[in-house]
């Protein structure tokens, strides 16, 4: 049977993976954070002390490693691993976030991560999160969204979640930090962010996650 495949991209903060986790625990899908296979692959790199401008180091690293999903059993979080390591947090440190979007704009890592993704696609029901999702990966998706809202909020978003983490954060730094990222997206030559011509845009700055979600669940449940 052919699977459902929804995507949702936007800029950082926007709220994509909380949006995305729930909405695929609702459907039954399985949640993919595309997002967080480049960071993976930024966090190893950055471990491994490899030259970010060195690509063949980057690309013989990338397929020198295994990034897998799995379920914590107890809490029912997702988690990220790293061949057998768990990179669930390391992976959302304050390096990672700078770095990210320069190993992102390589386009043999983005060639090997596309494929990967398609492949999880091909054989599951899919919630994607990510950039390119509706655009270049997946762009025969069923249901397509783009998810957004102002640079304020989306930095205020993260801020609380870092801070929950236990880092210290200064918005106005972080602010620059999201907009840096965004810019470094949105104006990279290789599959830049933007939203597929026949994605629905949500704006979230002013409504909260359950709206959103509802939202979502309304357009899918009305095409059905
Ligand atoms: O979604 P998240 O903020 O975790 O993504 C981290 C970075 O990974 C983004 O800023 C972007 O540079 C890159 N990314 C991408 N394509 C995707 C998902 C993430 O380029 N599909």
């Amino acid at each position: 049977m052919e699977k459902i495949q929804v995507t949702i991209d936007g800029p950082a903060g926007a709220g994509k993976s909380s949006v995305s986790k729930i909405l695929a625990q609702r459907l039954g899908y399985v949640y993919i954070d595309t997002g967080a296979m480049y960071r993976t692959l930024t966090y190893s790199a950055i471990k491994e002390k490899v030259d970010f401008s060195d690509i063949d180091s980057i690309i013989k690293l990338l397929t020198s490693i295994e990034i897998n999903f799995g379920l914590d059993q107890e809490t029912g979080t997702q988690k990220v691993f790293c061949n057998d390591q768990d990179v669930t947090d390391l992976i959302r440190s304050p390096e990672v976030n700078q770095k990210v979007s320069i190993i992102a704009a390589i386009l043999e890592v983005r060639n090997i991560m596309v494929l990967r993704q398609r492949e999880i696609a091909q054989n599951n029901n899919v919630v994607m999160d990510g950039r390119d999702i509706g655009t270049v990966v997946l762009p025969n998706a069923k249901y397509k969204f783009y998810l957004t809202a102002s640079l304020e909020e989306r930095a205020k978003r993260r801020a609380k979640e870092l801070e929950a983490k236990g880092y210290k954060i200064d918005l106005e730094k972080l602010i620059v930090e999201i907009k840096t990222r965004d810019n470094m997206d949105t104006q990279r030559e290789y599959s830049p962010l933007k939203p597929a011509s026949d994605a629905i845009i949500i704006d979230s700055s002013k409504i909260n996650l359950e709206q959103v979600i509802g939202s979502i669940i309304n357009y899918i449940k009305e095409d059905d």
